[in-house]
This record gives structure tokens, C-alpha cells and sequence, in this order.
């Protein structure tokens, strides 16, 4: 038996592979896990509640809910919603879109998938790639080209502040640069906010990519997998949401606290969204339902908005506050930094003086039960086996969304392990 390339491309061990394996594999007997690791969003009482009445006033309205169950849904994605979403963002942001500007998907990271392949890989005589402008980027973006070769990216810049924390920001200049100098590009790609550092890139850095997407014709995608207007997972203020037909806007209703109902939203011109609807019809006959019905009335009604702004938000700009005292109280005495928290359910810690790569710290902390995301995974493509960027392999991703003794026990064991492998 033989794997063809595709196979063994996407078949190779990978880091996210290895990140949702974390998040179900079994820990040695007696060590109780302190998960900060996998992207799983926390459990928003708040919002479960309301969830939960969409899905009995669905059981309650007739046979609708059998209704539901029993019919494929359209390549593109269920039309009432296609059309609810389009109204929306028409309504609230004058975004000059119709439902054939939209189209889901079975989870945004198949979208992203779609699309990097859609733009990247052999078009006619030339070998087109996505560029990544502010690396570290979304570890799950690392593997998805199908074909070897098609991603390339900038590494972004650092700002340091006295008070320990720091923030990653575009390199226009080398971004311009790279654009002018390479005509094999067919489309840029960010993640806003970032996963894994939790930046924010400002309105001014989105126009500024925006702009240069306009001018060397190719998309500007944007995975809003944590931004407005929902979930709304942002801390900042100078973040609006934004699409024209630069842009390509990808959303998710995982981190509204839906992960498992694999909702993507695609928002984006209507050839495009057309690809999209075409993909999914050979790769998945038709995405899920249950995601759109869930939404639509929230989406119409201003609801899911207002649970992100209420509910989901504070939940975790709290959360976030918290770990960054745990953090301090923890490190303090050390030589350690962490990334400005402006939105995502991200702490990017940065441990200039760890004396192994956190490949290996990663294991080390495994061992007691703290998982966590090493940071080499989030430097692609990684070029003669690492990344030109300082903080390659000094980082680590931790979500705090858990249960907040579980993560501040999390934070102090990492700090002293930190001691340990210190220079
Ligand atoms: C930046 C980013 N994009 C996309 C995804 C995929 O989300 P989903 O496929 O659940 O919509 C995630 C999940 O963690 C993410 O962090």
C-alpha cells in the first residue's frame, strides 16, 4: 500500500494533530491535568442558557425539528441563513453583500483549508502561495496546503514595554517588499485576533494589508475565529470589523461556545463564495444544519451580538485579567514576558532564558500534568529546521479559559520548572 503526496501530506504528524490529541489522551496514573493546552472555549453558562432555548423552542415548533433532520442543506449552506447573515451585516455595517456573498462551512478550519488551496498551489505554469504577514501564526494553518512549498510568511515585529509584556506588530515595509519582489503570491492570510499571541491587529494595520491586497489583486483573508461582532472575544477599542472585495471574512460560532456543531461563515465576493459552495458539494455533499438553525433567529434578532458583547466578553477579558495576575505573581524574579492580551482566548508567554527548546519544556510539563502548546508549531514554514525569529523556540501558548484554580496551578508550575531550565 501507498499513500499518494496528498496522503502523506496530510497524513504526517502535525501540530495540530498533536494539540487535539492533547486535549483527549489520558495523562500517567495519579497526575491530574491542568489543561492549557487545545483551543476548546470555556462553558458561558449565560450563553449555554440560551442555546439551550433555541434548541427546545425548535422541538417544540411542530415537525420542524424532523424537518431539520432529514434534508441536506445546499452546497453553499442553509439559504434562510445565507440570507439572515446577509441582511445582518448589511444592516449593521453597510457591507454591500447579498447571500451570495456568504457561505458556510462545516467549521471555520475547513474553510481556511478551502481557501488556502483555492489560492495556493500549481496555476498553470506557476506555483502559487499564501503569505502569512505577522508570524506566529494559527498552528492549524501549518499543514493545510496540500501541495509542499505554497506558504511563506513575514516574521512580524516586537514592541517591549517595562511592565513585562510586549506586542507583535506588522512589518509593512517587509511585507511591500515581499509583494514587490515575488509575483507568485495569491493571497495573504492573518488570523485577527491572532491565535496564538492574542494581538489584535488595529484598524490602520487591516487597511494597510487591505490596500496592498487591492493593489497586487490578490485576497486579504481574514479568519475572525475570536473577533467581532461575535464573539466578540477583543479587549481593545480600535479593532472595527470590516470586509469589502479585498477582503475574505471567515467566521466561527465555535467560540461562541459551539464548537461542536462545526459552523464557518465565509463572507466574501461572489465568484469566491461560489468555490467555496463547489468545494463542499465534492468534499461534503452539503455542511450542517443544526449550526445555521441554532443561530439564524439569534443572528436576526441582535442576540448572538449581545450574548458576545454580555456574556462572552467580560467572561473572558476576566479570565484574562486573572491570568495575567497568576503570571505575575508566578514569574516575578524571572526573565519572562508576555504578549499584550487583547483578545482570543490566548496568554503567549515569551521565556527568553529557557535553556531548552519548548518542544522539550512542552514534555517536561506533560509530565506533571500541565499541557500547553509549544511554540515552534506557531513559526511556519520553518526554513533549514527552525525560524528566523527570537522568539522561535522560547514560547509557549496557554489558554485560560479553564477553570481558574486549574490554570493558576498550571502558571505556577510552569514558572518553576522555569527556575529549573533557566540559564
Ligand atoms: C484562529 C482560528 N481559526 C480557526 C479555528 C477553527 O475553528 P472552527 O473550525 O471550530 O470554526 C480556530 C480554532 O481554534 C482558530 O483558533
Amino acid at each position: 500500500m501507498e499513500f499518494s503526496d496528498f496522503g502523506n501530506k496530510l497524513s504526517q504528524h502535525s501540530g495540530i494533530l498533536q494539540l487535539m490529541d492533547d486535549i483527549s489522551r489520558p495523562l500517567p496514573p495519579g497526575v491530574k491535568a491542568k489543561p492549557l493546552g487545545g483551543g476548546n472555549p470555556a462553558r458561558v453558562r449565560e450563553a449555554e442558557r440560551v442555546y439551550r432555548e433555541e434548541l427546545e423552542r425548535l422541538l417544540q415548533d411542530g415537525d420542524k425539528f424532523e424537518d431539520v433532520i432529514a434534508h441536506y442543506d445546499s452546497p453553499q449552506g442553509r439559504v434562510g441563513f445565507l440570507r439572515t447573515a446577509a441582511d445582518f451585516f448589511r444592516k449593521e455595517y453597510s457591507w454591500d453583500i447579498t447571500e451570495e456573498n456568504v457561505a458556510l462551512t462545516n467549521g471555520s478550519q475547513s474553510a481556511m483549508f478551502y481557501l488556502f488551496n483555492l489560492f495556493s498551489g500549481k496555476t498553470g505554469k506557476e506555483v502559487k502561495k499564501i503569505l502569512f504577514p505577522l508570524m506566529p501564526e494559527y498552528i492549524g494553518y501549518a499543514d493545510q496546503g496540500i501541495e509542499s512549498g505554497t506558504f511563506c510568511s513575514i516574521p512580524s515585529k516586537c514592541v517591549y514595554y517595562d511592565d513585562r509584556t510586549f506586542k507583535y506588530t506588522l512589518d509593512t515595509d517587509a511585507v511591500r517588499k515581499y509583494l514587490e519582489e515575488h509575483d507568485d503570491i495569491g493571497a495573504m492570510a492573518v488570523s485577527r485576533p491572532t491565535n496564538p499571541s492574542g494581538n489584535v491587529l488595529r484598524d490602520s494595520e487591516i487597511r494597510t494589508l487591505a490596500a496592498l491586497s487591492h493593489e497586487y489583486s490578490i485576497p486579504l483573508i481574514i479568519d475572525n475565529a475570536y473577533g467581532l461582532p461575535f464573539p466578540d472575544i477583543v479587549f481593545c477599542d480600535d479593532a472595527a470589523p470590516i470586509w469589502n472585495e479585498d477582503i475574505i471574512l471567515s467566521m466561527s460560532l465555535s467560540k461562541v461556545g459551539l464548537p461542536s456543531i462545526r459552523t464557518g461563515i465565509v463572507i466574501a465576493k461572489k465568484e469566491i463564495i461560489k468555490a467555496v459552495g463547489n468545494i463542499n458539494a465534492i468534499a461534503a455533499l452539503a455542511t450542517g444544519s443544526f449550526g445555521p438553525v441554532l443561530a439564524e433567529d439569534l443572528l436576526r434578532t441582535g442576540k448572538l451580538t449581545s450574548i458576545s458583547q454580555n456574556a462572552i466578553r467580560p467572561f473572558y477579558k476576566a479570565k484574562a485579567d486573572k491570568t495575567e495576575g497568576y503570571i505575575r505573581k508566578y514569574f516575578e524574579g524571572t526573565d519572562y514576558y508576555f504578549h499584550k492580551i487583547e483578545g482570543s482566548i490566548f496568554c503567549w508567554i515569551y521565556l527568553p532564558s529557557l535553556t531548552i527548546p519548548t518542544l522539550d519544556f512542552y514534555s517536561i510539563l506533560m509530565k506533571d500534568g500541565v499541557v500547553t502548546v509549544p511554540g515552534e508549531y506557531f513559526f511556519f514554514p520553518e526554513e533549514n529546521g527552525g525560524y528566523p525569529h527570537e522568539h522561535y523556540d522560547k514560547c509557549l501558548r496557554l489558554n485560560y479559559s479553564g477553570d481558574d484554580e486549574l490554570v493558576e496551578e498550571g502558571i505556577r508550575i510552569i514558572s518553576e520548572k522555569y527556575r529549573e531550565y533557566s540559564r
